[in-house]
């Protein structure tokens, strides 16, 4: 169902890699909502992903950028800019990767050029990104900026491994453009901490199935859904949120919050019998 929350407004979206990427989900909400988008996603991304017929879907075009390169970013942003002839009106942030996970060096054996590249992409791109945007005056009065993250920046999950780092740092970043973004031009920004979804990235994480089956019996809503994050980003990107900024927002069945549930009462009982 539509409510037209985003009538009129026009978005950045990056990381719609397949049909599994939450940003896919919000781009194809943000579309339903009237917003018009501009994608963006790594080089190596429109070879390996189906991010042109999303494209399709949406009505948008693709501007290829590494988030870790500050000319690409300065280019998506004139880009879109001229795409939508005038400012733009939100922004996702949804990039991760960890070179390490990827090659399976645990935290206590970290290649320190892998966590540097963690970093930069999963984390100072959000920085890069929202300096970019700055530099250029791209982002319209009231405007929003949100990146989605994970409550291992808060808590430890020992597989999720040097990408918590990341996401504390990527939290951090928020807090700062918030402010000065907000001072500014009363842009938002803010971080969405998404319960363990099935995508490509997240999957990478080693014992996912045990990360997702647990968050579920421990959340009393149950784990947010993909769909549902969309569902929020478009809530975060419309005028009913003009005054939450600098916040990292839980959507995630209340797991954050919950101690321990029924189900896993049951879980350990039956494992001690
Ligand atoms: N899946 C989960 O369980 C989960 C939970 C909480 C938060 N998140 C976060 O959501 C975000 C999106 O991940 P996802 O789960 O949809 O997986 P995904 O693999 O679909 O998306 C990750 C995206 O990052 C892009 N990317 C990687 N390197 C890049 C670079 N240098 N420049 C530009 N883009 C680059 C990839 O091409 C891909 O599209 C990530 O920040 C992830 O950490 C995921």
């Amino acid at each position: 169902m539509s409510y037209n929350l985003l009538k009129g407004k026009k978005g950045i979206i990056s990381g719609a890699l397949d049909e599994s990427s939450i940003a896919w989900k919000v781009a194809m909400r943000c579309f339903e909502e009237g917003a018009a988008i501009t994608l963006t996603n790594a080089p190596i991304a429109m070879r390996m992903g189906k991010i042109k017929d999303l494209a399709t879907a949406v009505n948008a075009e693709i501007v290829p950028a590494d988030a870790t390169s500050t000319e690409d970013l300065k280019k998506l942003f004139q880009r879109a800019m001229e795409i939508h002839g005038g400012g733009i009106d939100f922004v996702l942030h949804s990039i991760g990767q960890s070179p390490n996970v990827r090659k399976e060096k645990p935290y206590t054996d970290l290649n320190y050029d892998f966590y540097a590249k963690t970093l930069d992409i999963s984390a100072t791109s959000f920085h890069k990104m929202i300096q970019a945007a700055y530099r250029l005056d791209a982002i319209n009065e009231g405007g929003s900026i949100a990146a989605l993250t994970y409550i291992a920046a808060q808590r430890t999950y020992p597989n999720y491994n040097d990408m918590a780092d990341a996401k504390a740092l990527l939290e951090s970043i928020a807090r700062g453009w918030g402010y000065h973004y907000g001072i500014r031009k009363k842009v938002r920004v803010n971080t969405v901490s998404q319960s363990p979804t099935y995508t490509t990235a997240g999957s990478g994480v080693t014992g996912f199935d045990v990360f997702y089956n647990y968050a579920n019996s421990l959340s009393p809503l149950g784990n947010a859904t993909a769909d549902e994050c969309a569902d929020y980003c478009v809530v975060l990107f419309s005028d009913l949120t003009r005054k939450v900024t600098m916040q990292n927002l839980y959507h995630d069945g209340g797991y954050s919050t919950t101690g321990i549930t029924q189900p896993v009462i049951d879980l350990i009982s039956s494992k001690n019998e």
